[in-house]
């Protein structure tokens, strides 16, 4: 009955989310209470081993230990100077932060600016045409270099055509494209009109782009033809033109880059080619100039009901974090660092630290197409040694990958470049934080552990390079001008080292200003845990020197392969299949992928006749799996799916996943007196022969 799953699609970027089904079972949108005793996967720290600031850093030092004196003596005048530090503002600001309005802030409201014009024309206009702003390394070996002059060529004749599409200020494009240059250029056009930009992950389905795009209402959709992964050429926009077939979008142009070649079917009058209307247009515009507050883009993530959740990011207050903690966290000197994150921006991470960070901060950095195996297992490494990488980011399990494979790949090159390294995504444990300082990081390496979320917009809680003695597996401390604390259940902020729940107690530049269309959903997910502070949903504790160890999700969703999952998502798309009958998705402890997806189902009556009579049981489940994958992404594919005749519930009806937990990581069942019936366990073990 158990299958294991294969790596994911796309697996070493960061960050994730999938799309809404019907459901028979309407417990599955029921959120449960938060007890942050039942769910803290990460063992707390014995002892912790400490790593002094290297050579390297410590000349920023100084600068750094400022910022908190400067933060910490006046916070909204601490980032009214990083702001405009940091971006060029058309219109200065009078007003820093207004909360009248809360949970929705405004930073800087009366400012204005444009995105795009920060990004990339700003530094052609300073002089620095000619750098580098992207090294574009193709999954091939293919190499092209795009300088801030080119980028900005590229990104005004892609904002004349988008609004040759019809594309006006305020208008939703969605993007779904593969990683690549034209996916940043196409972010930065959208920035250049204030077109909210909706990146939709490359790996997702048709069902999940479609439920995107109709909640957005975009008007176009930017996509190619296919995308090279492994080796292969996959088809892309095939999944566009499923998604938006039916006709309930308002969809009206798919602008298509043609990447690989392949064919494609095409709608003439909807469908216009990137390189007919693109390469043709002007390369002179100019930017639209747009209120601190406006939408910059809606980006979708897991809650922890069926429907994803358009979180938006505007962007005055988005920017100035984006930069302050691109340069600050990465110690970044634009003129000499070449920098790679290798998350995708169909995620948040490639959002603020691809398109946005690096590229307001004039940094050169390396975006890659590919697959960190193809052709072989030290693709990454190759790219780092090519290129002279000097700063490198990516997720706790992608280095747990690195390391099962083994040190050799590493060691067939140089990677003396590298100055800092960082990580983000999930709480990466020490085995692997070591491996990654040691193989990668020659011992001479600081790593920033950088905890953040699709909603917090940027870095919020990291060690910073220079300045902090750096503790495997722990996020440490809070950054300048963020003030995060640990409640209890309560409310009451815990100062030593008990177990509670992670929040933010201040309004943050950066922070989400809703979830799309649902301002409601905004306030009862974030706000109403306790009143007017910001529940991130992680549970955290310090250790004995007051630095913050992050302890997993306390709420339905899971951490797989630092992508982020809801549980009643897979929950719904299963019992969506004629076979299911009732369905529990829990997140167990997997070595590599942090955690793996383990789904409980109950069939229905005439289904379980009929698997009997054909001895049909480990086809459905491969049936299962891959209807997972359909409806909602390879990523989302259970790693087990477990038939049960009962799931265990409490009076109330709501699904005890702490058990089914106990059952996933094979571990004693633990309290079961709160069961509506304390018989249904041992059904369960029973009938998986445990
Ligand atoms: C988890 C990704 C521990 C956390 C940027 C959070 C982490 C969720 C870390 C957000 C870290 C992220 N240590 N846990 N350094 N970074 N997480 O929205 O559970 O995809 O709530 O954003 O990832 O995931 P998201």
């Amino acid at each position: 009955m158990y299958s294991r799953m294969p790596p994911p699609a796309r697996g070493c970027e960061t960050a994730l989310d999938t799309t809404a089904t019907t459901t028979h079972n309407s417990e599955l949108n029921h959120v449960s209470p938060l007890t942050y005793g039942e769910k803290m996967p990460h063992d707390a720290p014995t002892a912790p081993e400490t790593f002094p600031p290297s050579e390297t850093t410590v000349a920023n030092a100084v600068a750094r230990e400022e910022l908190f004196e400067r933060a910490a003596a006046d916070r909204q005048g601490f980032w009214a100077d990083i702001s405009r530090e940091y971006l060029t503002w058309d219109t200065d600001f009078t007003s820093v932060l207004d909360w009248s309005n809360a949970p929705t802030a405004a930073w800087f409201g009366d400012g204005r600016l444009n995105a795009c014009y920060n990004a990339v024309d700003r530094h052609v206009e300073a002089g620095l045409g000619d750098r580098i702003a992207l090294h574009f390394e193709a999954e091939d070996g293919t190499r092209t270099d795009y300088t801030y002059a080119e980028l900005k060529d590229e990104v005004s004749k892609a904002a004349n055509a988008l609004a040759s599409l019809g594309v006006a200020t305020g208008d939703r494009v969605a993007i779904y494209l593969p990683m690549g240059p034209i996916a940043v250029i196409s972010m930065l056009a959208c920035a250049r009109l204030g077109a909210p930009h909706s990146v939709v992950f490359g790996g997702f389905s048709a069902d999940a782009l479609h439920s995107r795009i109709q909640d957005a209402g975009a008007r176009v959709v930017i996509t190619s033809d296919g995308q090279f992964r492994g080796g292969k050429a996959l088809p892309l926009k095939l999944a566009v033109d499923e998604a938006i077939s039916a006709g309930d979008t308002p969809v009206e142009h798919v602008l298509t880059y043609r990447r690989t070649g392949q064919g494609v079917e095409w709608t003439d009058g909807r469908d216009v080619w990137w390189h007919d209307v693109v390469d043709a247009a002007s390369s002179e515009h100019e930017p639209v100039i747009v209120e601190a507050e406006h939408p910059l883009f809606i980006l979708y993530t897991s809650g922890t009901t069926g429907k994803p959740k358009g979180v938006v990011h505007t962007t005055g207050g988005y920017l100035t974090q984006a930069a302050f903690t691109h340069k600050n966290v990465f110690d970044v000197h634009p003129d000499t660092d070449v920098y790679w994150c290798t998350a995708d921006v169909g995620w948040i991470t490639g959002h603020t630290y691809v398109t946005y960070g690096p590229l307001l901060n004039a940094t050169t950095q390396v975006i890659y197409e590919g697959t960190p195996a193809t052709p072989n297992k030290d693709r990454w490494w190759e790219i780092i040694e090519k290129y002279g990488v000097t700063i490198f980011y990516t997720a706790p399990t992608a280095i747990r990958t690195c390391m099962k494979w083994g040190e050799e790949f590493p060691a067939a090159h140089d990677l003396t470049s590298l100055r800092i390294l960082g990580t983000v995504g999930e709480p990466i444990n020490p085995e692997a934080w070591l491996w990654y300082h040691r193989v990668i990081g020659g011992e001479r390496c600081p790593i920033v552990d950088t905890w953040w979320q699709t909603e917090t917009g940027g870095i919020m809680i990291s060690p910073l390079p220079g300045i902090t003695a750096t503790k495997p597996g722990s996020a440490q401390r809070p950054l300048p001008g963020i003030t995060a604390k640990i409640l209890d259940n309560l409310g009451e902020e815990i100062t030593d080292e008990t177990p509670g729940l992670l929040v933010i107690a201040e309004p943050w530049p950066a922070m989400l200003r809703g979830i799309w269309g649902d301002p409601e959903r905004f306030k009862e997910t974030y706000w109403a845990r306790f009143e007017g502070i910001y529940f991130a949903g992680d549970g955290a504790r310090y250790d004995e020197d007051g630095d913050i160890w992050l302890l997993g999700r306390v709420d339905d969703v899971m951490n797989v392969s630092g992508h982020r999952l809801s549980t009643a998502e897979i929950e719904s798309a299963l019992v969506a299949h004629d076979a299911v009958a009732e369905a529990a998705v829990v997140g167990a402890k997997d070595d590599t992928t942090g955690q793996a997806v383990v789904a409980f189902v109950i069939l229905r009556e005439e289904y379980i006749a009929h698997a009997d009579e054909q001895g049909e049981g480990t086809d459905l489940v491969a049936t299962l799996r891959e209807h997972v994958r359909r409806e909602i992404g390879p990523i989302a594919k259970p790693r087990d799916i477990l038939i049960v005749p009962e799931l265990p519930k409490t009076r109330s009806g709501k699904i005890m996943r702490r058990l089914l937990r106990d059952v996933a990581e094979n571990r004693a069942i633990g309290d079961v007196t709160t069961l509506a019936d304390s018989s249904v366990m041992d059904l369960i073990s029973k009938g998986l022969g445990r």
